[in-house]
């Protein structure tokens, strides 16, 4: 019989080490933002979004603050998925309300003459984990991330948010020169990913946040293939944390994503069906998700009534609780506190 785990290791890594719970580890997607009082107070002090993530004691605090308010088990790193197209040299930044915005898509070669230089870039990043890691209670988890390369493309080829439609007219126009885009987010994700590990990040998730509309064969090509090759080159590099993959709007090819990236976590969106994650599971998968954000911050009957559901139809396995998107900036704390409660069993605190 294998040895029990230790007790101290945190709740989440049991879980994507397969363990199933009476109560499952608890986290939630943007759980660090504008939802909290003491964020908004933070975020004022910033120069501009990209300088906040970019100062390691602020973005610690970030991190810290909902570890402070909420028994959450884990701590996501407060970065986001466009400080890589930055650090390859394709300047990002935030105009207020609408989002972010990029300068023009360089050449692909230019992109790929900074692969070296993006991971030095980007170690600020690494000490904000560390700061966390020092300060964080043992037997809570500390999550580092990056965004899926082509989530990452979309936005680098669009410069902006958007429903895709020019991503896609290029990745069928011109196939070589995305596949050369691809394979340079895959290996600076690979490197930044090492880095975060290295620095602390006890679990890496890939965020593929624009995995839908995709056709099977694209999907392949675009998606699977490449998560698969970051996850090589992580392991390759020694680093045995356990990873997250999101393939958000995935829907039926979440089936296919699973069976060929070797991923021990697969987070669900708001539409997955009890039917998926529980067939996840039986296939050896930690499955996370997926209350509606909407949900959450409507609040009520309704979303006690789901949470239930959630703990019922998934808990039998090994289940992470969480969103199936991140938290909106407009979600009522007490609705954060009571679904944290409800699955904790532990109460949210004022900060003081
Ligand atoms: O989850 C967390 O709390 C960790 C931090 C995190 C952020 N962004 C902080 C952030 C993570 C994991 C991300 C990922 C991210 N960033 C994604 C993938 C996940 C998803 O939500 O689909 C995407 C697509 C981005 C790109 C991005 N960053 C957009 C489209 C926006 C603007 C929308 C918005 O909410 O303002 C951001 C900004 C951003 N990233 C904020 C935060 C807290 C808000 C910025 C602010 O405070 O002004």
């Amino acid at each position: 019989m294998s040895s029990l785990p230790d007790q101290k290791t945190p709740r989440l890594l049991r879980a994507l080490a397969g363990e199933a719970f009476e109560r499952p580890p608890v986290w939630f997607m943007r759980q660090a933002g504008r939802s909290l009082p003491e964020y908004r107070a933070l975020r004022a002090r910033a120069k501009d979004f990209i300088a906040f993530c970019h100062d390691p004691e602020m973005a610690a605090e970030a991190t810290l603050q909902p570890m402070r308010r909420f028994p959450f088990d884990a701590a996501i790193v407060f970065a986001d998925i466009l400080l890589i197209p930055r650090a390859l040299g394709q300047d990002v930044w935030f105009e207020a309300g609408e989002g972010p915005r990029l300068a023009a898509l360089p050449p692909i070669e230019a992109l790929a003459e900074q692969i070296d230089a993006s991971t030095g870039r980007l170690a600020d990043i690494g000490e904000t984990l560390q700061r966390v890691r020092a300060e964080l209670e043992p037997d809570r988890a500390l999550i580092g991330f990056a965004g899926g390369p082509w989530t990452v493309a979309t936005y680098m080829i669009e410069g902006r948010g958007s429903e895709r439609e020019a991503a896609r007219a290029f990745a069928y126009a011109e196939p070589e020169k995305l596949d050369a885009l691809i394979e340079v987010l895959v290996e600076s994700t690979a490197r930044y990913l090492v880095m975060q590990a290295r620095s602390g990040a006890q679990v890496l998730k890939l965020f593929e946040s624009w995995a839908e509309g995709l056709a099977e064969d694209m999907f392949e090509r675009l998606v699977v293939q490449p998560h698969a090759a970051i996850i090589d080159r992580v392991r390759a590099a020694g680093v045995t944390a356990p990873f997250i993959g999101f393939p958000r709007g995935a829907g039926a090819l979440v089936d296919a994503y699973a069976e060929a990236v070797p991923v021990e976590g697969v987070a669900l969106d708001t539409q997955a069906p009890a039917a998926l994650g529980r067939r996840l599971q039986a296939q050896g998968k930690t499955i996370q998700g997926a209350l509606d954000n909407l949900l959450l911050r409507q609040g009520g009957a309704a979303l006690d009534a789901r949470v239930e559901q959630l703990l019922e139809q998934w808990g039998q396995g090994p289940y992470i609780f969480n969103l199936g998107h991140g938290v909106l900036p407009d979600t009522p704390i007490a609705h954060i506190a009571r679904v944290v409660e409800r699955v904790t069993g532990k109460p949210a605190r004022e900060p003081a």
